[in-house]
């Protein structure tokens, strides 16, 4: 869990920014609630590796040099992040990694970052398994721990070969915020969810491959950015959490509304996220108007999202008796717990249907245990 620069500022970022970030993190609760993680993405260098070949920090973005940057933040309770690419160059034209990789991972150790972001752009020919594998080895050989994120896009199938390469794998090109509209390779949440499931061979979903310390990412959040709707945040928030995602934010924290805040600082829809258990969700139902996403959580208990996928208002209603697999192992009964109207509904056998108007692309979310006896 975390925030990223990407989605709001891209290349614009600086030192101020980061510590306005962090400084508003901990004012609105989000660092206490586990986004702990700050990563710069791309930007953050100079075009130019210097005289030896090493990267440098944009000194007039980072006056104070990145070691410094790292320091302030570990002090304010954080990790800190940086991002590279496998290519020669960044996505954006900033020096990338390829023949660099093991002097690279010095320079990232000698700031003291926790989190590595690297990217695909501008790499040619290259094997990705090889290109990542290497990195893995520069960051193990520097001795010093972090996690490793792969942003490939998906292209050569991490989820298939990456569990020992990366802790997290993105799984599709880019998120931009709108909930389901396409611009060239970026995608709207819906359409980056909806490819959860059908990029596996068999329409089955990526969550059989992830797991506890490698995760499927489906990119960075838009929760709270301007081309979503409350509803359209509430939902991705909430289907993010289903399916196991990293909650990297990508929104300006710095100036969010009280209810982006409660969402995303929702203590119930992140135990959710992070459940120990560490199963992805999946799709369970779907028709033009309606999708049942589900997902196992650890003590027996399932996490229910019922989204409203019309453009328009509609009665939305959930039967959990026919969940058939959430009433395994002598479970018969299970209390509803309704996580964004902070309400307990009863039990399974009184109350098997939930239905209620919902906005478009609004979304019921639900946890439900076994009830004894
Ligand atoms: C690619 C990545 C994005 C972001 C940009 C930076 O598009 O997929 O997440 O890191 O590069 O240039």
């Amino acid at each position: 869990m975390g925030w990223n620069s990407w989605n709001t500022f891209e290349t614009h970022i600086d030192e101020e920014l980061v510590k306005g970030v962090a400084q508003a993190m901990i004012d609105n609760g989000m660092r206490d609630a586990g986004y702990n993680y700050i990563v710069l993405d791309d930007g953050w260098m100079t075009k130019e590796r210097d005289a030896d070949g090493n990267l440098v920090a944009d000194p007039e973005k980072f006056p104070n040099g990145m070691k410094a940057l790292a320091d302030y933040l570990h002090e304010h309770g954080f990790k800190f992040g940086l991002y590279n690419c496998a290519g020669y160059d960044t996505c954006a034209g900033y020096p990338g990694s390829m023949g660099h990789e093991y002097q690279d991972a010095l320079t990232y150790a000698s700031y003291g970052i926790d989190y590595l972001k690297y990217d695909w752009c501008n790499t040619g020919t290259r094997d990705a398994q090889e290109a990542y594998t290497t990195m893995r080895d520069a960051l193990y050989a520097a001795g010093r721990p972090v996690v490793f994120s792969m942003c490939e896009w998906g292209h050569s199938e991490p989820w298939t070969w990456a569990e020992d390469v990366g802790h997290l794998w993105r799984t599709t090109g880019d998120i931009i915020d709108c909930y389901d509209c396409v611009q060239q390779w970026s995608h709207g949440w819906k359409v980056i969810l909806d490819m959860q499931m059908d990029q596996a061979e068999d329409h089955q979903g990526l969550g059989p491959f992830a797991g506890p310390g490698h995760w499927n990412d489906p990119d960075m959040m838009e929760v709270g950015n301007p081309g979503l709707t409350f509803a359209e945040s509430r939902a991705h928030f909430s289907l993010w959490c289903v399916i196991a995602a990293p909650l990297i934010a990508g929104n300006d924290v710095r100036d969010m509304s009280p209810e982006i805040t409660q969402l995303l600082t929702d203590k119930e829809a992140i135990a959710i996220d992070q459940d120990k258990l560490g199963k992805q969700g999946f799709r369970y139902y779907q028709d033009d108007e309606r999708e049942i996403w589900v997902r196992e959580l650890s003590g027996g208990d399932w996490a229910v999202c019922v989204l409203n996928a019309s453009d328009e208002m509609r009665e939305t209603e959930v039967d959990f008796s026919r969940l058939y697999f959430m009433f395994q192992d002598g479970v018969e009964n299970m209390s509803i717990r309704d996580i964004w109207q902070k309400e307990n509904l009863g039990n399974t056998d009184d109350t098997p249907v939930v239905k209620r108007p919902l906005e478009a692309h609004d979304v019921m979310f639900f946890r439900l245990s076994p009830v004894e006896g």
